[in-house]
């Protein structure tokens, strides 16, 4: 059963190039609503452990440095359909092929520097805001 919430974060190249207003004012028109937010920074093994499941690809270096090298926004977005939807608004992960007018292709730098997170899964989503959020920071 689709739980309605996916987790998002701006990352830390997003963030440096001052996109995070206007990425927020993005979601907000699409219909999104945020149930959890906070700026913060990962320290390098929070990064690893938050993507412990990449952890044998090649980039998995690059990946972890790069978000934890400065502050991010992290959120819990409700809406039906949210997981999708939100994918569908962030685009590819490569902005390169991502669609005119998605978050990715507006904002991103590259496939490594890509803007924003966006869960994959129901299951990931619940995962990934609770690896950020206590309970009673979900309203
Ligand atoms: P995201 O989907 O948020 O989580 C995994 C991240 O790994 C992904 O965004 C990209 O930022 C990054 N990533 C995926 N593929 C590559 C790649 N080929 N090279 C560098 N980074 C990548």
């Amino acid at each position: 059963m689709s739980t309605n919430r996916t987790f998002t974060m701006i990352k830390p190249d997003a963030v440096e190039n001052g996109h995070i207003g206007a990425i927020l004012e993005k979601i907000a028109a699409s219909g999104f609503k945020i149930v959890a937010m906070k700026y913060t920074q990962l320290s390098l093994r929070e990064a690893q452990e938050f993507y412990a499941i990449h952890k044998e690809r090649p980039f998995f270096g690059e990946l972890v440095e790069f978000m934890s090298r400065g502050p991010i926004v992290a959120a819990i977005l409700e809406k039906e359909n949210a997981v999708e939807d939100f994918r569908a608004l962030i685009g590819a992960t490569n902005p390169a092929d991502a669609a005119e007018g998605t978050i990715r292709k507006m904002f991103a730098t590259d496939i490594s520097e890509n803007a924003v997170h966006g869960s994959d899964s129901d299951e990931n989503a619940a995962i990934e805001g609770s690896f950020h959020f206590a309970g009673r920071e979900v309203y």
